[in-house]
């Protein structure tokens, strides 16, 4: 037995479980769900998701509540867009009731690294779709396989619910409109990865990507949307090149029921200098404050959070958000699932 888990410290990282759950896509169709208690897979060399990235992902969490419930949020939002990036570079598409039996199975196997209540820690769920077919020309594999691996994870961004600062990134784009920024695939985030290396040895946790045309609106902020808040409005953009985040949407009903509005719209960076509140959102972000933004190439530091907490928005907006997830705030919306 590894050495026990201390909750409270976790970052956001892979820790070894005890199973995965697979399942192969062979000759037109999907075959029996496999446990599996190795952390390798093996992979063709000529696998089409090494060579041209077909590859899709997604991420959940499982929420350890008070009454000892284990709680998913809108499992099915992530069933549903893991499709869609799956229609969007041409993999297999996986059923929605696969997608949910191999979420639980893998939750199941793995019930004693769920984090217990209030240790701010929770099970994020990690499945996995690629191209496992042997392809050298460009073109989609005719075998897959789908997977889910599940870690126990702490805040993504090491300052959890206290603002962070983000910098804007112009010399690089995580995606195009009309390329694959609308899916959530592995391509997207490799892409990410020198604007990210750039923001972070400056002392930043994230970019802020900007529309990549005209460099004018607001895209994400690295592995999460965008929004603001002003005159008790929710703010977040609306482009062809970010991912739609469950997350976002999820607080924009959280918003409407609070009767705060909300814009979904083309949000210029000039436009930072007017909003009151501004965060990053996201399943690993959860809610993340920013306290601050620097437009480096501009020379221009917006700066929020001023007594160094969240704004009340912000924070109301997190508090709904995570008691529902927790099972302490009634679901009205219907979008727990309790795993049995
Ligand atoms: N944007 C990007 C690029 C992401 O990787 C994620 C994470 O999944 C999000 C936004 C947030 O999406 P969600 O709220 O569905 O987790
Ligand atoms: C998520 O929020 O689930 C993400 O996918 C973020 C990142 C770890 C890719």
């Amino acid at each position: 037995m590894e050495n026990k888990i201390e909750w409270e410290k976790l970052g956001f990282g892979y820790r070894k479980t005890d199973y995965n759950v697979r399942c192969y896509y062979r000759d037109g169709k999907w075959g029996e769900l496999e446990v599996s208690s190795s952390e390798n897979i093996p992979i063709h060399m000529a696998a089409t998701a090494l060579h041209y990235g077909q590859q899709a992902f997604e991420g959940l969490k499982a929420y350890r509540g008070k009454d000892g419930k284990i709680r998913l949020f809108r499992w099915n939002e992530n069933a549903k867009r893991m499709q869609n990036s799956a229609r969007g570079i041409l993999m297999a598409e996986v059923p929605v009731d696969l997608f949910h039996d191999a979420i639980v199975k893998a939750i199941k196997l793995n019930e004693r690294f769920i984090p217990p209540y209030g240790t701010g820690s929770s099970l994020y769920i990690r499945p996995l779709l690629i191209g496992s077919g042997a392809e050298v020309g460009v073109r989609p594999a005719k075998e897959y396989l789908f997977m889910v691996f599940v870690t126990p994870v702490g805040p993504y961004f090491k300052e959890g619910f206290n603002p962070t600062k983000v910098a804007v990134v112009r010399d690089s784009d995580r995606a195009a409109p009309f390329g694959t920024g609308t899916f959530k695939v592995g391509g997207n985030y490799a892409a990410s990865l020198r604007g990210g290396k750039k923001i972070q040895e400056g002392g930043y946790s994230s970019p802020m990507y900007l529309d990549c045309c005209e460099k004018k609106y607001i895209d994400e902020i690295g592995a999460a949307n965008f929004f603001a808040i002003k005159d008790n409005t929710y703010i977040t953009p609306k482009s062809p090149s970010i991912l739609p985040s469950i997350t976002n949407m999820s607080l924009i009903q959280l918003a409407e029921d609070l009767g705060i509005k909300v814009e979904r719209r083309p949000v210029s960076i000039e436009e930072l200098s007017t909003f009151e509140e501004v965060g990053a959102c996201g399943t690993a972000a959860v809610i993340s404050p920013i306290g601050e933004i620097n437009d480096i190439d501009k020379g221009i530091v917006y700066k929020f959070c001023k007594d160094g907490k969240a704004g009340p928005i912000s924070l109301k907006l997190y508090e709904t958000l995570v008691g529902i997830q927790y099972g302490e705030i009634a679901d009205k919306h219907n979008w727990i699932t309790i795993v049995e």
